[in-house]
């Protein structure tokens, strides 16, 4: 099966995933009251497992909700030795090279990756690793935060798939990489 490094995230205005403590409340800033998922249940079912980095993983861990996930989650960390004892068998870590980490992850047979995290999306936008970019804007300029685009060296060229509005106010964009043969 095609191998693809997918991101499905949300962002403000000015490009933050969280504001300056981390909160994601503004995410629920629009009124929503049949709970449009915006596609996020149809896009997990399109992947086989979630590549998330450290403080993504984290922010999980401390919902005072169940395991989200049903897909085996991959938690990019250097700093970690290991995953707390209550989430062990929810996730596993990994580090080192991304190419090496996405190599193990294919051996599995796992090839359609949710790539989740700020610093994570940044680190693979760097090698040239994402090939689809599923950006939902929430109409908020938050001013400061957590950012989900960095400084890279290369451009990445991509073409837009597909625009969808929902609840009159929230716009979200699939972009696919072009790749130049
Ligand atoms: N708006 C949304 O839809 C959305 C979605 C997801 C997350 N969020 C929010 O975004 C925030 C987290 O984003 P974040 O930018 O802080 O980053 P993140 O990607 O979740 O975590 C960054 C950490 O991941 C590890 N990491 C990243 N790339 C790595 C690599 N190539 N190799 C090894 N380790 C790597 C590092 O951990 P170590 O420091 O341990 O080495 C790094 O410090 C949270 O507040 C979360 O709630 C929002």
């Amino acid at each position: 099966m095609e191998k693809r490094n997918k991101v499905f995230i949300a962002s403000s205005i000015d490009g933050y995933i969280a504001d300056k403590n981390g909160g994601i409340d503004w995410l629920q800033s629009v009124p929503n009251p049949d709970h449009d998922d915006m596609g996020y249940n149809s896009f997990i079912n399109e992947v086989d497992a979630l590549v998330m980095g450290r403080n993504t993983f984290e922010t999980v861990c401390g919902f005072d909700i169940d395991w989200p996930y049903s897909k085996p989650v991959y938690v990019l960390s250097r700093s970690l030795s290991s995953i707390p004892d209550k989430f062990q068998d929810k996730a596993e870590l990994l580090h080192g090279e991304l190419r090496e980490v996405l190599s193990y992850i294919h051996a599995k047979g796992q090839n359609r990756l949710y790539i989740d995290g700020g610093g994570t999306i940044q680190s693979f936008l760097r090698e040239g690793l994402i090939d689809d970019l599923i950006l939902t804007t929430i109409p908020i300029i938050l001013g400061d935060g957590i950012p989900l685009f960095s400084k890279i060296e290369t451009q990445l060229e991509f073409e837009l798939v597909e625009t969808k509005l929902f609840l009159n106010q929230i716009v979200q964009r699939h972009y696919r990489r072009k790749i130049h043969f």
